[in-house]
């Protein structure tokens, strides 16, 4: 199949007032009207204020935040399920505020998929039904979509399962037939609001397991909405965090746990497992170009933790950090993968002091 590269999405000032004349606000919430001064004034509430987000094909973007900051009123501008105020929501380059109700429905159809938290399944189709019936509505055979249906159920981790009715599945196997069903769609576009929120926590763990291997292959623009940090970290190549509806910081996990934004994002990263998130290369000191390349190799973006199993499997105490072509970056040390794991200030500084050095 050819390579394509459809899917990505550019959000530019995005702004989102709820009430009966929101028009009439935004220039005044674009010149710093707060949430609450909207609310207490005019009688409006502020769902977005100038949201900004690129999110490139192949990508998977968390959005993150408490309830109410805004999480589902954004995921649903990029199908236009909300109008913004103002603002755009270009997907491939095309404005889906600017769509008309034909475009509009080819667009929903066939470049998103959403998966939700409540499965959203037919009771009275089984779970192959359930699964073909996008296919369906866009007109496809049935012995074809029945099909791609298999394969996608396979997939999740649900052959033999196909004729139960969802109220004799568990909830993690319900979402999998959610996931099922919004890949078999094939659209580059997937759309994930608290998707997850409803399992328990290890069916929770499982299904980002099979999201990540499904996405190694499918390279989907995905957008996934969670209040949990350990999911963010974990699923976001890219996550937001909203407050109030505002992003307050956007960038890598690895950038979320080594620089919060402000002390609010601090307390969130406080409890998490960094030696899951930080990377050999930000513990690691440098070395120059050239220098003797013995001992053990770690590849540059492997985890701190992963790095502590290989190093715990042989004799040496430290390793070699390398590119991908074999260049060695610098050495890591027992002693500095220790560290990064239980002190995040130590590893801000020391990252700090190794760009110095490389610069
Ligand atoms: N149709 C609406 N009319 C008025 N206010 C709304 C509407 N939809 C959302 N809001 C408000 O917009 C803000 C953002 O709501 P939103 O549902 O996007 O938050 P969320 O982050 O998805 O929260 P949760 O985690 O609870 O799902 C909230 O203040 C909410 O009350
Ligand atoms: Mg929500």
């Amino acid at each position: 199949m050819a390579e394509h590269h459809f899917g990505g999405i550019k959000i530019r000032h995005l702004y989102k007032i709820f009430g009966p004349n929101p028009a009439a606000h935004v220039e005044a919430v674009q010149k710093g009207l707060t949430k609450t001064e909207l609310n207490q004034k005019y009688g409006h509430v502020l769902g977005l204020r100038d949201i900004n987000i690129e999110i490139p094909s192949g990508c998977i973007q968390v959005v993150m935040g408490l309830s109410g900051s805004g999480k589902s009123t954004l995921i649903r501008h990029i199908n236009r399920l909300i109008d913004p105020t103002s603002g755009e929501v270009l997907v491939d380059g095309v404005d889906v505020v600017k769509m008309n109700e034909t475009e509009l429905r080819t667009f929903r159809r066939q470049q998103t998929a959403m998966v939700f938290q409540k499965f959203a399944l037919l009771p009275h189709r089984n779970v192959l039904d359930n699964t073909i019936f996008g296919l369906e509505v866009q007109g496809m055979e049935r012995a074809k979509a029945i099909d791609i249906a298999m394969r996608w159920l396979e997939r999740v981790g649900l052959k033999g399962f196909e004729q139960r009715y969802p109220n004799q599945l568990s909830g993690g196997m319900q979402q999998r037939v959610g996931l099922a069903r919004a890949l078999a769609n094939d659209a580059p576009v997937l759309l994930m609001d608290e998707a997850y929120s409803a399992l328990d926590p290890l069916i929770r763990t499982d299904m980002q397991t099979v999201l990540l291997d499904i996405q190694k292959e499918i390279k989907k623009t995905i957008v996934f909405i969670t209040h949990d940090l350990d999911e963010a970290l974990r699923l976001g190549d890219q996550i937001a965090i909203l407050r109030d509806g505002e992003v307050i910081q956007q960038g890598t996990s690895q950038d979320i746990v080594l620089r919060p934004a402000d002390e609010y994002i601090a307390n969130f990263v406080k409890e998490v497992n960094r030696g899951r998130v930080v990377h050999v290369e930000a513990v690691m000191t440098p070395l120059h170009a050239g220098a003797a390349p013995v001992g053990l190799a770690i590849a540059a973006g492997t985890t701190v933790e992963e790095a502590v199993r290989m190093l715990a499997s042989t004799p040496a105490d430290d390793a070699r950090v390398v590119t991908p072509s074999g260049e060695t970056l610098g050495l890591v040390t027992f002693r500095q993968l220790a560290g990064a794991m239980v002190n995040s200030h130590e590893v801000a500084d020391r990252r700090d002091n190794t760009l110095s050095v490389a610069l």
